[in-house]
């Protein structure tokens, strides 16, 4: 397969934990669509300057090139707007979505200037948490943000795959878990 028939699957690393447990699961995704022949990059979030979105609108107005702020969300909007796939990799931090994941998520106000059809992608996504249940630990509500942004801007959910782990690479104990992400993968 040449390069340009490749899919494009860009991995957003949403934990300070380099390589702890989403990153584990967002590993075993990358490597499923690696299988299938995507070209995977993938993103350290917390380890590149974001700042948060600062409410100005300039981004929503007619004639605005998009988000002013100069940071390096000005990079990852234009690899957000050329890949094919996102794959999400968040732990689970008060309830929510960490922090990293939500201010790049935040500042995806501006994406509809990066790029024809920004939206159109296919998402997959990585949590963990460290209490034992979904509810309880917050990371229903993750899930529930995401549904409801990606229904907002017609982004297609492929699946998501998610459990309990406290301690870093605890996750990779959970044998059944890193195949469905690998299959998860596979779908991108
Ligand atoms: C600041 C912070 C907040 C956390 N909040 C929660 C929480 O609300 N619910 C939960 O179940 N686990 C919580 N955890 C535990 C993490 O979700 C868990 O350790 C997860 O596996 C970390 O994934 P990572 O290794 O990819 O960072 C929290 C951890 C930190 C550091």
């Amino acid at each position: 397969m040449n390069d340009k028939a490749k899919k494009k699957v860009l991995v957003l690393l949403g934990s300070p934990r380099k390589t702890g447990n989403t990153a584990i699961l967002a590993q075993e995704i990358a490597s499923g669509a690696e299988s299938v022949g995507a070209a995977v990059e993938t993103l350290y979030i917390n380890g590149m300057d974001i700042k948060a979105c600062q409410a100005c609108w300039t981004c929503q107005k007619e004639e605005s090139k998009g988000c002013p702020i100069d940071d390096d969300m000005q990079t990852i909007y234009h690899k957000l707007s050329e890949a094919d796939s996102w794959v999400i990799a968040s732990p689970v931090h008060w309830f929510n979505m960490s922090t990293q994941t939500k201010l790049w998520l935040d500042r995806c106000f501006a994406l509809q200037k990066y790029g024809e059809n920004p939206f159109r992608k296919k998402i997959a996504i990585a949590m963990s948490f460290g209490d034992t249940d979904p509810f309880t630990s917050g990371c229903i509500n993750a899930i529930r943000s995401f549904q409801d942004s990606f229904r907002y801007v017609g982004a297609k959910i492929v699946g998501i795959v998610y459990g309990s782990a406290m301690n870093p690479g605890d996750i990779s104990g959970n044998a059944d878990l890193l195949k469905a992400a690998k299959e998860l993968g596979k779908k991108l």
